[in-house]
């Protein structure tokens, strides 16, 4: 069972099998010679290929726990296992897709994303092979004609679809995707949501999403997890049971993204510090 039943109106849990168990995973930063706590102790279970969104109010450690799968930070207490395995260090089968898309402006299209298989075993002498996955990536983000092309000649929406192709190329486990879907024009906005569906869905990713943006959370998410303010620590989960390609745009989408703001509302009347 998962420590934070979904609300009432939640299918039956995902049968897939368990991809990240955090149990009771805590953490605190020393900063001038004091404690910081980020994080209240956070238990949750993420299925195969489930797509979880991370929403809460700012500060409440969404990016540490995010930071923590990655493995870039280190619980002050408690465990995350992949598959089973703990956590000990960042490693290619989880990666960070960060807010600000970090392509390297130098390199074009197609070599931004060969540059996340440089490490690969299957690839490192290859470059060959590199360019061949290269491009079936860039088919994936329908990005086909633009492997040429340079980074500044790309709209927001297309470079954050390299900065996805490349993300993809090592072929991770475990997606950590950090807000990366700022301010975009409403109809590319619309466009990229469901391309984004569309490819995570065909690449069977097991994702970890944060975003403050409650219609983002309805529509990518199959499940919401809202935490309280700092120290932030779980208090609900909204299940979205909707079919996919969702539009961002539409009623089903609005609803949902309605009843996770008004969770987020609830955590925010607590003090702080309350556990109810
Ligand atoms: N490396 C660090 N050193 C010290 N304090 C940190 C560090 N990283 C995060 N914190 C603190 O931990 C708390 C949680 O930060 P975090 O970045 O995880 O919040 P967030 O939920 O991602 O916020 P936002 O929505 O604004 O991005 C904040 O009080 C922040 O100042
Ligand atoms: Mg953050």
């Amino acid at each position: 069972m998962d420590p934070h039943p979904p609300d009432a109106a939640a299918p039956e849990a995902s049968p897939a099998p368990v991809k990240l168990e955090f149990s009771e995973v805590a953490k605190s930063f020393e900063h001038d010679s004091q404690t910081v706590a980020a994080l209240r102790p956070v238990s949750l279970r993420v299925h195969a290929g489930e797509f979880v969104v991370l929403f809460g109010p700012s500060g409440c450690g969404k990016s540490t726990l995010l930071n923590l799968v990655a493995g870039f930070e280190t619980p002050t207490s408690g465990t995350i296992t992949l598959d089973g395995k703990a956590i000990d260090g960042p490693g290619n089968d989880r990666l960070m897709m960060f807010q600000e898309h970090a392509l390297f402006p130098w390199l074009n299209v197609i070599d931004n994303v060969m540059y996340g298989l440089r490490w690969e075993p299957g690839f490192r002498f290859r470059p060959h092979a590199r360019r061949r996955k290269a491009l079936e990536l860039l088919h994936l983000v329908h990005l086909d004609e633009f492997a040429k092309s340079s980074i500044h000649e790309l709209s927001g929406g297309m470079r954050q679809r390299v900065a996805l192709a490349r993300a993809l190329a090592p072929d991770p486990k475990v997606l950590l995707i950090d807000e990366p879907f700022p301010a975009l024009d409403a109809l590319v906005r619309a466009k990229l949501y469901i391309e984004l569906q569309d490819i995570l869905v065909r690449t069977h990713k097991t994702i970890m999403s944060v975003t403050h943006d409650p219609r983002e959370a309805a529509c990518l998410g199959d499940r919401v997890v809202i935490f309280t303010g700092r120290p932030g620590r779980i208090r609900s989960e909204v299940r979205v049971d909707l079919p996919r390609p969702r539009d961002i745009n539409s009623p089903e989408v609005a609803e949902h993204a309605g009843r996770i703001n008004a969770q987020l509302e609830a955590a925010n009347e607590e003090p702080s510090g309350s556990e109810a």
